[in-house]
């Protein structure tokens, strides 16, 4: 029995899967986001702690006796956050989040202290990951940064809390620009550029090695028989890729998330950060991946359910099952800047084309299709590096909506796979690298593709639309990038 435990942003949710990798509870407990400035985006770790324990608790109280035959935990992360911890372990200020674009400056300075950064790196320095963070924190909280002896990205403090042991795990390493990711090893160039050393660094495992042991006050709360092992775990788009078996190179997939990813596997460190395409470890050895990201994916539709007041689904139920023609409103979803292709932290989203007849369900409709242009722009990314993506499966919250993921196939042109259990992708994967923790299996034995619910191929005549829809969303980009320049002069 294995335990999977997705430490998202809005939430944490934990899964019980069995020996044949049935899914047998799954408990989420929600997370609170605070943005104490503009463009500041923070949590507590403390409450993700208290969030899994909860969680856990009611797994135990409703599965007691599979609860005491766990023997493996995994863990999935929300990737890049800078957890800082003093020579006591303490938390020493709320962790600053990936989505948190404070520290766009601090790239130019980590990537002039440290040039071959990209080439080592595999990415573009850019203000969601770690190490820009970090130059941020050495200059505006200087006591704070002297007091710093441990950086933990989430996941790996919440095994920290949970076994004691500082461990982090080669594909969540990689966003903190601070692994050397083609050798799989800390670079001390890049940590010398943050003002940091290996000291600083938790020991580095593969997600499928072992990597802690739960506390006994843990193993006696939970009723466990033996103390489970923790496996080296995952960030959280890799984590999703091991619960979808995208382990061989050429597989794909696309996360519809808070954030939305699009991810293919490589069989060999593919760095060159064209379009702000990411390049980092996979969570299984001897393969990696490329991935691009947008910020605010199903985080956009959600911005806008604050915005109307209404439930997503509510929005959702005002727009067709699936999609006639493209909205005639055009959405940029940069509410928390861009990464892929832009890397400007500093841009901000905007609707356009709005007329005296627009109506919420064409403004709701604008934002999936933003999301999806959003995407697209990954795609695109991707393509000029190299990576073709003929087909991919879709996970993550927003593919719950079949009119989204159909929007997204038309304007992607490509067959998206929905799946049978496709909301517990991160967890679910966690947990499977919890059994090859335990096990050493072969990861193929063990990775393997879920069941495909359906197939959501182009409409020809949509995709047609979408594309002129396209070239339109692109030319949103730089009048928005000119605005938020102009304003900042005066
Ligand atoms: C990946 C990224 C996001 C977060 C979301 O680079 O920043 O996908 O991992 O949790």
């Amino acid at each position: 029995m294995y335990i999977g435990i997705d430490l998202g942003t809005s939430g944490v949710k934990v899964v019980l899967v069995d020996g044949a990798q049935h899914v047998l509870a799954s408990e989420t407990v929600a997370l609170k986001v605070s943005r104490p400035h503009e463009g500041w985006s923070e949590q507590n770790p403390d409450d993700w702690l208290a969030a899994t324990l909860a969680a856990i608790d009611a797994l135990a109280k409703a599965y007691p006796s599979e609860v005491s035959q766990v023997t493996g935990i995994g863990l999935s992360g929300q990737q890049h956050g800078a957890v800082l911890l003093d020579g006591g372990g303490k938390v020493l200020r709320p962790c600053i989040l990936w989505n948190d674009t404070r520290a766009e400056a601090e790239c130019a300075i980590f990537e002039h202290r440290f040039p071959e950064s990209r080439a080592v790196t595999g990415n573009i320095a850019m203000p969601g990951f770690t190490a820009p963070k970090l130059i941020w924190v050495a200059e505006h909280e200087k006591d704070i940064f002297a007091k710093t002896r441990l950086v933990l990205l989430p996941k790996a403090w919440l095994r920290f809390a949970m076994t004691g042991e500082a461990i982090e795990d080669m594909s969540d390493a990689s966003g903190t620009l601070w692994l050397d990711v083609g050798q799989r090893r800390w670079s001390e160039e890049a940590l010398s550029a943050t003002g940091l050393s290996l000291s600083h660094m938790p020991e580095l495992r593969e997600g499928s090695e072992a990597a802690g042991v739960l506390k006994p006050d843990l193993v006696q709360r939970w009723g466990m028989r033996k103390a489970p092992v923790f496996a080296g775990s995952a960030g959280d788009n890799a984590a999703g890729a091991v619960g979808l078996g995208a382990t061989k190179p050429g597989d794909a997939f696309l996360s519809l998330g808070t954030s939305g990813v699009v991810w293919v596997t490589t069989d060999s460190y593919r760095g060159g950060a064209r379009d702000a395409i990411h390049a980092f470890c996979h969570a299984v050895p001897g393969v990696w991946h490329q991935m691009g990201v947008t910020l605010s994916a199903a985080a956009s539709l959600a911005w806008w359910s604050r915005v109307t007041g209404m439930k997503e689904a509510e929005l959702l139920a005002e727009l067709p099952v699936s999609p006639e023609a493209p909205s005639p409103v055009l959405f940029a979803p940069y509410l928390s800047g861009e990464r892929t292709p832009h890397n400007d932290g500093a841009v901000r989203g905007g609707f356009a084309l709005l007329s005296q007849d627009t109506t919420r369900a064409q403004m709701t409709q604008a934002v999936l299709e933003g999301v999806a242009f959003s995407f697209r722009d990954a795609l695109e990314g991707l393509r000029a590096s190299g990576s073709e993506v003929k087909e991919a499966a879709v996970i993550g919250g927003g593919s719950r909506s079949a009119l989204w993921v159909a929007i997204l196939a038309s304007v992607l042109g490509i067959p998206l796979h929905r799946l049978a259990n496709g909301e517990t992708g991160g967890a679910f994967g966690a947990a499977r690298l919890a059994r090859l923790a335990v096990t050493g299996e072969d990861v193929e034995t063990v990775c393997l593709s879920p069941e495909r619910a359906e197939t959501i191929t182009p409409n020809e005549a949509l995709r047609h639309a979408y594309e002129a829809a396209y070239a339109g969303y692109r030319t949103l980009y730089p009048g928005l990038a000119a605005v938020k320049t102009v304003l900042a002069k005066k």
